[in-house]
């Protein structure tokens, strides 16, 4: 039920009008039923002076009122049409009216400096969107001109090891040169997946399949170490939209850095399990940790610690499970270990799927 709205000006003149009423029952008893002249004249001069002085109260709240009522209107009309210069000039009034004017324009200033704000920052995420673009498209154009040249000498460096006789010390440096070109290449690859991404190709399948299948090939890097990587699976795990291929390399890149992170014997642990409409994937690892300085900057494209890194897993990642309309959180402690949580939603949010389809 909503409450009647009165208008102010109506509320307003109720109790002068009432005034009013009184001033002229009086005037009309003076007229009508009061003999004594001299009385007569006093309750006359009485109720003329509060027709008067009532009249005087209207057009004097009509002035304090009306006028500012009028103008905070106009003004709201242009600060809606997005003029946020708009401000009200019976702010230096020293009553409520005057409060309301004051706190009118420093909203106004507040929602202008915001404005500001966020003009400012998105000039800066375009410029740096346009540096990115920049950066992206020379990365692509060297790594496609790295690759040819990468190519044939990978051919020649087989043939060489292929005649080569079976005992020649040669063999060895043969092998460490295609070793040398398979990590190139690896770079390139990043590289070009992180400068050009391809959409995810998003289908509703095993999360726990995809999984598995990434810690499985982490399980053959790890051969030669002392690393023991545990998986566990979610039971009763609805399936989940994603792109297994696109998922793959995320936790092969987690995988990764967590067998790199290890040093003499160590223990991986791989969880998928349920997080509320999400699907939570945790890779938790006793390897060195990442000192809390470090942490801010492990995303970024580039930023490594490692002598043969490119800097470029953890930031393909993120990105991977981004474009999933996930996230990525990680939690360290130096010397004992790291935590990467990685949250799927198990369904891409209804917008997108009405714009697919
Ligand atoms: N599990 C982890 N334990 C300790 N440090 C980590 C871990 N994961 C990432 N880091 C730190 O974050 C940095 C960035 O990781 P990222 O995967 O992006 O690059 P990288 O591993 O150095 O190189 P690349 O993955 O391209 O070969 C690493 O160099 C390392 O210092
Ligand atoms: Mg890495």
């Amino acid at each position: 039920m909503g409450a009647v709205r009165i208008h102010w000006q109506i509320k307003a003149v109720l109790p002068i009008a009432f005034v009013l009423l009184n001033g002229l029952l009086l005037f009309m008893l003076a007229t009508v039923s009061w003999r004594d002249p001299e009385r007569h004249m006093v309750l006359l001069v009485a109720g003329g002076g509060a027709v008067a002085i009532c009249a005087a109260l209207l057009v004097v709240l009509a002035f304090l009122i009306q006028r500012p009522m009028v103008e905070l209107q106009e003004k709201i009309a242009r600060v809606g049409e997005g003029d946020l210069n708009a401000s009200v000039r019976f702010a230096r009034r020293n009553d409520e009216i005057g409060d309301l004017g004051r706190n009118f324009n420093r909203m106004v200033a507040q929602l202008r400096e915001s404005r500001e704000e966020i003009q400012r920052l998105h000039r800066t995420q375009m410029s740096r969107a346009e540096h990115l673009a920049t950066l992206g498209e020379l990365a692509t154009g060297l790594a496609h001109e790295i690759r040819n040249p990468l190519a044939g000498i990978a051919g020649v460096i087989e043939i060489i090891g292929r005649d080569l006789p079976a005992t020649s010390p040669a063999r060895a440096v043969v092998k460490e040169v295609r070793h040398e070109i398979a990590q190139i290449n690896h770079i390139l690859t990043d590289l070009l997946q992180t400068a050009r991404p391809h959409p995810p190709e998003i289908r509703r399948s095993n999360l726990n399949t995809t999984v598995e299948h990434a810690v499985m090939l982490a399980r053959q890097q790890a051969l030669s170490k002392p690393i023991q990587i545990e998986f566990r699976k979610a039971e009763a795990l609805p399936e989940v939209e994603h792109d297994s291929g696109q998922v793959h390399q995320v936790l092969l890149n987690l995988l990764l850095n967590s067998i790199q992170a290890i040093e003499g014997p160590g223990k991986i642990t791989v969880e998928v399990e349920p997080h509320g409409e999400s699907a939570a994937i945790i890779v938790s690892d006793t390897g060195r940790g990442i000192p809390p300085e470090h942490l801010p900057n492990i995303f970024r494209p580039f930023y490594t610690t490692k002598g043969n890194g490119t800097g470029l897993g953890l930031s393909l990642a993120r990105r991977i499970v981004e474009e999933h309309h996930g996230r990525i959180e990680v939690t360290s402690v130096v010397g004992k270990g790291s935590k990467f949580v990685v949250l799927l939603p198990m369904q891409r949010p209804a917008a997108e799927m009405a714009a697919v389809s």
